[in-house]
């Protein structure tokens, strides 16, 4: 078993008011949220996923599913068929480990072809989300499920952008999605919720990053977060989920933990994100109605 001290690190995570991560009390359950894995066909990317697998199957108590936060390939908008299907596959390989169910959201590295030269859109079904879906998802990439009275809901916040755009993509909730959510929110009744989406409802990120009045490098948010926290104002939400920054990072308002749960590839496999955050994963420990949040370093030497 792997000790508390182990799991937590020391000193970047002192902040981080951590689950006890081994159990004598039974919880209600257990379950870990892993983001920005950034799969590449390298050694290091290979091997530190590898950990980061080894260490979600050596909690205890086990979790009882991993929600995957997108960015699970890395560069595929460059539309490279042959290297998202080698990418993709290298993954599902190495999540083969994971005995418990495993639910992705899709992250903007995941998409196919938006941003490869020329490309528009495609009957291709392999543009696009198409690939990512029925490799990790096998079904709609907007749904929910329910799990000992909690109610888990998983966005897509990658959007095609205008053409004239800086990137080919936006972070945002679309009409559709935000329909759906609308109906789920208002039929939760008294089960509570988790939101999962890889781009950020809410986040520090551009104060650290760019300054509070800078304009962002990166549109990093959700364009229509203000519209999606307008919609979820009073409903019984406790968690939101997120990636994409990989910083981990644990915001509450509303009634609500934003939490970025950093990323397993740290800095894009190049150290800790920002000198800061070591590459790992959350772990979610849910008891009476709440839930306790530890990030969890996967162990593995990144330098930098
Ligand atoms: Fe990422």
């Amino acid at each position: 078993m792997i000790s508390r001290r182990e799991l937590l690190g020391a000193g970047a995570l002192a902040l981080v008011t951590p689950s006890p991560l081994s159990r004598t009390i039974p919880l209600d359950f257990r379950f870990v949220h892993m983001t920005d894995l950034h799969m590449r066909d390298t050694a290091k990317a290979k091997e530190g996923i590898r950990m980061a697998v080894s260490r979600v199957l050596a909690l205890d108590p086990r979790p009882d599913f991993v929600l995957l936060g997108g960015d699970v390939g890395d560069g595929l908008m460059g539309g490279d068929e042959a290297k998202a299907r080698k990418t993709f596959a290298d993954l599902a390989e190495e999540l083969k480990r994971l005995e418990m169910p495993v639910h992705a959201v899709v992250g903007n590295h995941d998409v196919v072809g938006w941003g490869a030269p020329g490309a528009g859109l495609s009957d291709d079904p392999l543009f696009g989300k198409t690939l990512f879906a029925d490799t990790f998802v096998k079904g709609p990439l907007v749904r929910g499920f329910d799990h000992k009275g909690w109610r888990i809901l998983l966005l897509d916040s990658i959007q095609r952008a205008a053409p004239d755009s800086k990137t080919p993509y936006k972070s945002a909730i679309d009409e559709a999605q935000l329909q759906w959510l609308k109906q789920e929110v208002e039929g939760l009744g008294a089960r509570p919720c988790v939101i999962v989406t890889h781009s950020p409802l809410l986040t520090g990120y551009f104060l650290y990053n760019d300054g509070p009045y800078v304009e962002p490098q990166f549109r990093m948010v959700l364009e229509n977060a203000k519209e999606v926290h307008e919609l979820l104002k009073g409903k019984n939400i406790k968690l939101v989920l997120q990636g994409h920054t990989h910083v981990a990072e644990n915001l509450l308002y509303a009634g609500r933990q934003h939490i970025t749960s950093g990323a397993v590839s740290g800095s894009w496999w190049a150290g800790p994100r920002f000198g800061i955050d070591p590459n790992g994963f959350s772990v979610l420990d849910v008891e009476g109605g709440a839930a306790k949040w530890a990030y969890v370093p996967t162990g593995m030497d990144l330098g930098g």
